[in-house]
C-alpha cells in the first residue's frame, strides 16, 4: 500500500518547516515505508495565487489522500483583508471541511531539553501531558459574527463586535469518548476544563462531560476553571495526564503548555475526525519574524508527522524512529536559535532536518 500525504506548507516558515518532515519521511522510504507526496496551496500564498485562502482543489486533495501535512498560514500583510479571506480561515475551513473535531497536542519535555523552559527544572522535567482540544465547535465558528450597530444596552447606537460560544451534545460527547479513551491509553486521569462558574456553554460542557464519564469507571475524572488551570499549569504541571477542553480554551492553554517544553517549536498535533483521518501540524504559526531566514525549529512538524505515522496508519514503529532520531539531536546534535544553549552547536532549520535524518 502506498500512504498518499498531501502536503500543505502554507506561509511564513511553513514552506521551511514542512520540508524537513518531507525530508523525515523520505528517508524512510529506503527502510520500505511506501509513500508518495503531492503538495496544495493553502492560506496567503492560496489567497495570492487564487484570490482565495482555502481553494476547492485543496479541499479535495485533502479528501483524496490519506492524511495531510500542513505548516502553518497566517500573513500579518493580509491583515486588512475581510476576514473570510484572511489566510487563517483556511485553517479553520480545512478542519470543518474534514470535520476533524479531535486536536491531540501532547506536551512532553525530553530529558535532553530539560533546561530549556523557563520554569524550574524540577517543575517541569519528566512532564508528560495530552490536550485534547475541540476543534470544529465553540466561540471559533459561532454564528452570527460581526460588526454592528447596538441595537439595545447600555451602548445602543454605538459600534459593537461580537462572536457566540455555542456547543451542541453530540459534539461534546464525541469529544469526551476520544478523551477518555486517551486517558485510558495513558495515566488513566482525565481534567475537563471549562469555565462552568460564568458560561452556560461551558456547563453545559461540564455535564456532558461528567455523563460520559460514567462509562469510563477506570478513568479518574476532574473538572477545573480554565482560569485556575493556567495557573496549575504553572504551578504544578504534572498534576495532569489528559486535559480535555473546548477550542478556544485549548488554543491558549495549549500555547501555555508549549512553554513548559521549552520552545513552541517543538510541539505537534494531530487533528483527527470519526474514521482516524488526520490533519497534522506543528502548534505553531506561521512566525513572520523568522520567515525565510532558516531560523525556524522544524522539529515540531518532524514529530507531527511521527504522530501521522501512528495515529492514522499505525505504524508505531516508524513513529518510534523518528521520535529517537529527534531525542538523539537533542542530545547530541546541532539546534536551531530557540532551544539552543551554550556548548551547543548552532544551525538552521535545513540543519536540523539533515541532523535528523542523519540520525535515522
Ligand atoms: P507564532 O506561533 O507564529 O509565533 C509566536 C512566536 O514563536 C514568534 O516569536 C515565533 O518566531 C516563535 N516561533 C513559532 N514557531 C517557531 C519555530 N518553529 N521555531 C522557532 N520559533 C518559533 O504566533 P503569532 O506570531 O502569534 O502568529 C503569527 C501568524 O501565524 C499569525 O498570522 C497567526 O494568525 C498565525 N497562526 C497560524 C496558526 C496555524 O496555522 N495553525 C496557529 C497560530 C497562529
Ligand atoms: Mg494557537
Amino acid at each position: 500500500m502506498t500512504l498518499k500525504i498531501a502536503v500543505m506548507p502554507g506561509d511564513g516558515i511553513g514552506p521551511e518547516i514542512t520540508a524537513q518532515a518531507v525530508k523525515v519521511l523520505e528517508a524512510l522510504k529506503s527502510d520500505g515505508l511506501n509513500i508518495e507526496f503531492e503538495h496544495a496551496l493553502i492560506g496567503g500564498v492560496a489567497y495570492r495565487e487564487k484570490g482565495i485562502p482555502l481553494p476547492e482543489e485543496t479541499v479535495a486533495l485533502a479528501k483524496a489522500s490519506d492524511a495531510v501535512l500542513f505548516g502553518a498560514v497566517g500573513d500579518f500583510s493580509l491583515d486588512t483583508l475581510p476576514r473570510h479571506l484572511r489566510p487563517e480561515q483556511a485553517i479553520l475551513g480545512i478542519r470543518k471541511a474534514l470535520n476533524l473535531f479531535a486536536n491531540f497536542r501532547p506536551a512532553m519535555v525530553y530529558e535532553e531539553l530539560a533546561d530549556a523552559s523557563t520554569l524550574r527544572p524540577e517543575v517541569v522535567a519528566g512532564l508528560d501531558i495530552l490536550i485534547v482540544r475541540e476543534l470544529t465547535g465553540d466561540i471559533y465558528f459561532g454564528t452570527p459574527r460581526g460588526n454592528r450597530i447596538a441595537e439595545d444596552g447600555p451602548f445602543k447606537g454605538e459600534r459593537e463586535a461580537f462572536d457566540t460560544m455555542r456547543y451542541a451534545e453530540t459534539e461534546i460527547r464525541r469529544i469526551a469518548h476520544v478523551a477518555f479513551q486517551a486517558a485510558q491509553k495513558r495515566g488513566g486521569k482525565l481534567c475537563s476544563v471549562d469555565k462552568a462558574n460564568v458560561l452556560e456553554t461551558t456547563q453545559f460542557w461540564r455535564d456532558i462531560v461528567t455523563e460520559v464519564g460514567k462509562e469510563y469507571t477506570d478513568v479518574e475524572l476532574s473538572h477545573m476553571y480554565v482560569d485556575n488551570c493556567a495557573m496549575q499549569l504553572l504551578k504544578n504541571p504534572k498534576q495532569f495526564d489528559v486535559i480535555v477542553t473546548g477550542n478556544l480554551f485549548g488554543d491558549i492553554l495549549s500555547d501555555e503548555a508549549s512553554m513548559l517544553t521549552g520552545s513552541i517549536g517543538m510541539l505537534p498535533s494531530a487533528s483527527l475526525n470519526e474514521s482516524n483521518f488526520g490533519l497534522y501540524e506543528p502548534i505553531h504559526g506561521s512566525a513572520p519574524d523568522i520567515a525565510g531566514k532558516d531560523l525556524a525549529n522544524p522539529m515540531a512538524t518532524v514529530l507531527s508527522a511521527a504522530m501521522m505515522l501512528r495515529y492514522t496508519f499505525g505504524l508505531e514503529d516508524y513513529a518510534v524512529r523518528i521520535e529517537n532520531a529527534v531525542k538523539s539531536v537533542l542530545a547530541t546534535g546541532p539546534r536551531t536559535g530557540d532551544i539552543w544553549r551554550d556548548g551547543k552547536v548552532r544551525t538552521g532549520t535545513a540543519g536540523m532536518g539533515d541532523a535528523i535524518v542523519a540520525a535515522l
